[in-house]
């Protein structure tokens, strides 16, 4: 059965380089044959719109990373594999969840705060040129991942910050409009090494130090040569410590094949001979997928039609959602005026949660049955988001959470049944 639900995007604004490939695209496509996940991986497009200006650019990019992703073995018929822009649906949501979200949120994103960090060092204004799409780049994010109610992002840690938001935007939705979204995780792959480039620093387009992914056989051995190494001779012992060398070869090979490479190392390989070897190393990973990668950059319809196939699966599921998400906010047409006050007589035969604020400022609910019956009564919380915590667990757990959280709740003289009856008829209402 397939349970758990993952989805990452991936920025359409440059060429994928042997970094991406180890970092990110590897590890997803494993991940992807995993029988119990479910993949989403998309291509950010309007992501991309934020940091380029230039559009063959963004189209270029859209058909390498997609090739490159297709090479590497992705299957899009296991993997709902789409272009965030064939999904309307996401800056629809993009907008809903402006407004549950705080702009002073926004203002501690690190994306924008180094921005304005760096005009304010500069002696400029804190937002020149700062777009407002930058600003609003966690939101895009968060629908992004909030549409399709993925539990798992697989992310760098740079973007850490930005699931905990898509976090906040569940909850406050949620708070709001009733139990629509899943709380979202980030899921940091620790074992995944980041790879140096050739410099040694990490392998980053910005420091033009990277191999690009399908680089030809050719290419790959010169910028391999060009790489900086010590001044030992032929014959002298080298450090496989701080060897970005050596290092990439790790990322590739197996670990035996790690361990002989570190033998050959004490045993003075020459540079020479060292950079060939990691040259047929990687050659003899990437070479299978260098010819599936040049077929289908010769080929843009076949991923433009894989990419729209991917589209219909998403929308699949984002089309249904969003209407009752539009249901859920008010936006709704105006014949169902009338079932408003019928609506309102439904919710009258449930259980509720009332939540209040006290003259001591603290924040409090209580449940209380149709009748009114007050069930449980909460102490006072510091602050909105762990009452309502607090209430998103009760229903989804019912009374199995009360242990937990006994010092938090009084249950005055209600069982642990009528509780459950109550908290059932909660979440039936808002099925
Ligand atoms: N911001 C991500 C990055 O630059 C790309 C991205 C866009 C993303 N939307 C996403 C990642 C949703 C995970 C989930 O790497």
């Amino acid at each position: 059965m397939r349970t758990e639900r993952y989805l990452t995007g991936i920025t359409t604004s440059g060429t994928p380089h042997l970094g991406n490939y180890v970092g990110s695209i590897r590890p997803a496509v494993q991940a992807s044959l995993r029988a119990d996940v479910e993949s989403y991986y998309f291509l950010a497009d309007y992501h991309a719109l934020i940091k380029i200006d230039e559009p063959e650019r963004i189209q270029r990019s859209t058909l390498e990373i997609a090739a490159s992703w297709l090479a590497a073995g992705l299957d899009p018929e296991r993997v709902v594999f789409y272009r965030q822009s064939d999904v309307p649906e996401i800056p629809e949501l993009t907008w809903f969840l402006t407004c549950v979200t705080g702009k002073g949120v926004l203002n501690r994103a690190h994306a924008y705060k180094a921005s304005v960090d760096k005009n304010t060092a500069a002696g400029q204004d804190p937002d020149a040129d700062v777009s407002a799409g930058l600003f609003m780049y966690p939101v895009l994010m968060g629908a992004d991942i909030l549409m399709f109610n993925a539990q798992h992002v697989p992310v760098g840690r740079d973007q850490v910050q930005h699931i905990e938001m898509a976090r906040d935007m569940a909850n406050s939705f949620n708070h709001r409009y009733g139990e629509h979204f899943v709380l979202p995780q980030a899921a940091i792959e620790e074992s995944v090494a980041l790879l140096p480039g050739l410099d040694g620093r990490k392998m980053s387009k910005s420091y033009d130090n990277h191999i690009p992914m399908f680089a030809s056989s050719a290419q790959l051995q010169k910028l391999i040569a060009s790489m900086k190494t010590d001044s030992r001779a032929p014959g002298e012992p080298k450090d496989t410590e701080g060897s970005a060398l050596f290092q990439i070869y790790q990322a590739f090979a197996s670990a035996e094949e790690t361990a002989a490479f570190a033998r050959e190392f004490a045993q003075g390989i020459s540079w020479a001979a060292a950079k060939e070897k990691l040259h047929a190393r990687i050659d003899r990973e990437i070479a299978p997928m260098r010819a599936r990668y040049e077929a289908l950059m010769a080929n843009p319809q076949q991923v433009e039609a894989l990419l729209l196939q991917g589209a219909v699966k998403a929308r699949a599921l984002a089309t249904p959602f969003m209407a009752r998400l539009r249901q859920a906010v008010g936006l709704r047409p105006l014949s169902a005026t009338m079932l408003t006050e019928s609506g309102k007589a439904a919710k009258a035969a449930v259980a509720s949660f009332k939540q209040y604020r006290e003259n001591d400022g603290k924040f409090y609910f209580k449940l209380v049955d149709a009748k009114g019956q007050l069930l449980l009564q909460s102490t006072g919380f510091d602050n909105p988001k762990s009452a309502a915590q607090l209430m998103a667990q009760l229903k989804a757990e019912g009374s199995a959470a009360l242990g937990a959280h006994a010092a938090h709740l009084q249950a005055g003289s209600a069982s642990a049944a009528d509780i459950d009856a109550a908290l059932d008829s909660l979440r039936a209402a808002s099925a």
